[in-house]
Parts: C-alpha cells; sequence; structure tokens
C-alpha cells in the first residue's frame, strides 16, 4: 500500500464505496440500482465499466486529494460480476491516487454463485481483506421465493475457497420474515450461517420495495408477509443463536465475533464518517454536504466520458438535519445514542418503559427496544 501523506482536511474517518450495478438475475425482492444485462441495453457495458468508474476515482482524487482511505467498500448490485482484475484495478487506483492506509478494511460483496477460487485469490492477492456473501436462507423453498440463484452448497463452498484464498474476515448476509418461512426455517438457516463460522453476520427482515416484483405479488395476494410477532420472534431466535455462537450485535441487524470483526465501513456511516461514493446512483458525503450520482449506467458512462460530473443533485446537511440523523443512527448502535443535546425527559421516560438503559453518557437500547427501535427513535425527536 502506498504511503500517506498528511492531508489538510483530515478530522473525521473517510471511505470510499464502489458500486457495481450489475447482476446475473435480479431478485423479485431488491430494489438495489442495479440491472441484468438484458436490463442495461446499449451504452453501459460490464466491459467498460472499470474504465468509467477509474473516471470517477480521478474526479474524487482531484477534490480530496491525498487523504488516509480508511475502507473501502465493493457493493451492489453484485460486484464479482466484473472480472476481478477489474476491481483490484479500481483498489489500486484509490491507493494510488488518494492513499489507504496500511490497515485499511477493504471488502466485497459476492453472490455465492458469482466466484470460484481463482477469483477469490485473485481479489485477496490484489488487496481485498472482507468479504460478504449474501446467503439471506439455507432453505430451498425461502429462496425459490426470494428467487436466488445459490444454494446452501454453493455457499459452504464459497465460504470454504474464500478461507483458502486467505480471507479471514468473512461475512453472511441473511433476510428472515420472508412468506411461508416458518420459524424452524429460519432456525435452519441461523444455524447453517452459523456453522460456516464467519466473523460477521448481517440479519435483515425482509423489505417489501414498492416498485418490485415481490410488492406486485404481495398486493395480488400470492404470496402474504408474515405478522410483526412472527418476525420479532425470529429476530430474538437469532439475537440468542449469535450471542450463544459468540458473536455479540454491535448494531441492530448486525453481529460480530469481536470489535476487529465489525464492518468498519458501516460504523463509518453510523458515526459521522465521510465517504466518497463512485458510481451510478451512489451517494457521497463530504464537509456537510451530501450529494448522488445519476442512476443509470448509461447516464453515468455519458456524463463522465464526456468531462462533466456524475452529480445528479446535493444538499447541505445543516445541524438539524445532522441531529435527526445521529439520533436515527447511533441509537441503533450497541455503543448508543451520546446523550449530549438530546431531550432529558424523553430519555427517562424511554429508560422507564425498559426500551433502553444509560450507560456513560450513551442511551443503549435493551432487547425489548431493540424491538421498538423505529419508535424509541420517534419518540426521542419528537
Ligand atoms: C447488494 S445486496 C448483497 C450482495 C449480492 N448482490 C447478493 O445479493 O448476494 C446487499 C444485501 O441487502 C439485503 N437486501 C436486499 N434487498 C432487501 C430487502 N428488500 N429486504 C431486506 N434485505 C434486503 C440482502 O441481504 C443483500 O445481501
Ligand atoms: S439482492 Fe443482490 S443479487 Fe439480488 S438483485 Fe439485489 S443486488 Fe442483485
Amino acid at each position: 500500500m502506498s504511503e500517506i501523506e498528511g492531508s489538510p482536511v483530515i478530522g473525521r474517518p473517510f471511505g470510499i464505496y464502489i458500486h457495481v450495478p450489475f447482476c446475473s438475475v435480479r431478485c423479485g425482492y431488491c430494489d438495489f440500482n442495479t440491472y441484468t444485462a438484458a436490463e442495461l441495453g446499449e451504452g453501459a457495458t460490464r466491459a467498460s465499466y472499470a474504465d468509467t468508474a477509474v473516471r470517477e476515482i480521478e474526479r474524487a482524487a482531484s477534490v480530496v486529494g491525498r487523504r488516509p482511505v480508511e475502507t473501502v467498500f465493493f457493493g451492489g448490485g453484485t460486484p464479482t460480476q466484473l472480472p476481478a482484475a477489474d476491481l483490484v484495478r479500481l483498489l489500486g487506483e484509490v491507493d494510488d491516487r488518494i492513499g489507504l492506509t496500511p490497515d485499511a478494511e477493504v471488502t466485497t460483496e459476492a453472490n455465492p454463485d458469482s466466484v470460484g477460487p481463482e477469483v477469490l485469490s485473485v481479489l485477496r492477492e490484489g488487496g481485498f481483506n472482507r468479504i460478504s456473501f449474501g446467503v439471506q436462507s439455507a432453505v430451498p423453498h425461502v429462496l425459490a421465493t426470494l428467487e436466488r440463484t445459490h444454494d446452501p452448497a454453493n455457499v459452504e463452498r464459497a465460504v470454504r475457497w474464500a478461507r483458502e484464498a486467505g480471507f479471514d474476515q468473512v461475512s453472511v448476509d441473511l433476510i428472515y420474515g420472508t412468506p411461508g418461512e416458518s420459524v424452524a426455517d429460519w432456525r435452519t438457516s441461523v444455524e447453517h450461517a452459523l456453522s460456516l463460522a464467519p466473523n460477521h453476520i448481517s440479519a435483515y427482515a425482509l423489505i417489501v420495495e414498492q416498485g418490485t416484483a415481490f410488492a406486485r405479488k404481495v398486493t395480488r395476494g400470492e404470496i402474504v408477509m408474515p405478522d410483526d410477532d412472527e418476525t420479532a420472534d425470529k429476530y430474538l431466535l437469532a439475537d440468542d443463536l449469535f450471542t450463544a455462537a459468540g458473536l455479540g450485535w454491535y448494531e441492530l441487524s448486525n453481529w460480530a465475533v469481536d470489535e476487529a470483526a465489525r464492518c468498519r465501513h458501516n460504523e463509518l456511516y453510523w458515526t459521522g464518517g465521510q465517504w466518497w461514493g463512485v458510481g451510478p446512483g451512489a451517494h457521497s458525503y463530504l464537509d456537510r454536504r451530501r450529494w448522488w450520482n445519476v442512476k443509470h449506467p448509461a447516464a453515468y458512462a455519458q456524463r463522465l466520458s464526456t468531462g462533466q460530473s456524475p452529480e445528479a443533485d446535493g444538499e447541505v446537511i445543516d445541524d438539524a438535519t445532522a441531529h435527526v440523523e445521529r439520533v436515527m443512527l447511533e441509537t441503533r448502535l450497541r455503543s448508543g445514542l451520546d446523550l449530549t443535546g438530546i431531550d432529558q425527559v424523553r430519555v427517562d421516560a424511554t429508560v422507564a418503559r425498559g426500551l433502553a438503559t444509560v450507560e456513560d453518557h450513551h442511551l443503549v437500547l435493551t432487547r425489548e427496544g431493540r424491538l421498538l427501535a423505529d419508535a424509541v427513535i420517534r419518540d426521542l425527536l419528537d
């Protein structure tokens, strides 16, 4: 990794997000900014994507200068739809032009059926040190409802290959609350995930995103979402099993074996860090300004190839907005909400209801509070 030179604008941790907007098929529930080859048409291809993204990295470098990049996160879409050499090249551009810290966390998301041993070795040797697999479930009928293309055997192989390639930071994503998923099914998925011995797990309640094929099926009554009590039971079951296996929660939907296994990139988002998001639709946050890029890969490529900024729009985050965002994000963390500037009466009411405790001037959700986090946040902000 290159040596980091001093930067005039440090202060807060800085990361880079690189969005890769490609998937081999679209899962019915997903509304991420991602495209299959058929959806993409002309104007933006996987083959030309790295050249385009390099142009944005050059623009980023011209704005931020050299400053220590503590985390790089390749997300999607499916980053591993690009050749591994392209991902390594993009990481190298970030290092050469902006500068990675010697212990930078470099993550890629991956679908279990989109990587083989060769790809994983190229990524590991190219500087990636963390991999996050989208596993979602280990139960075939749940995977089918989610329209996933992999099966539990793919997952075991992919994780084994990742370890053999030298990844010791392995995370898995799970989804609970899929229609038709019983509590026993969910237990099977959690136990399967734990059998892979990841050092990090994210477990998300399935969100019905408007405009997706999945939402249309729910509207037509073809599939029925579980009730909130069952979803809460699944959260608690997962938390019990993860905790018993040595993974503690550090954010509502995230568990890790120890502090070093936490996703530092996401922590940067949650704790007021700054980042540059490269890629179509990517968001950035720097010096109190948030902006986001044009969404379609063809429009994004067209802007950059003609020397224009890919930015679609932006906003300055004023003090009031920054406060709301801090409450929303910090309340979800095990480290809790710093109580500076928070109304004491509301804090006392939350504690009296058994939804949180106060530790070292921070409000920390109890287990009950974690189930009602959105309501707690609303009460703190009202
Ligand atoms: C960009 S995807 C992960 C990488 C990869 N494309 C994959 O799916 O395996 C990020 C994660 O978001 C979660 N996710 C996507 N859509 C969701 C939804 N509607 N509700 C809950 N979680 C969702 C999934 O767990 C997924 O693994
Ligand atoms: S969940 Fe992952 S694989 Fe499925 S469409 Fe979304 S980004 Fe692509």
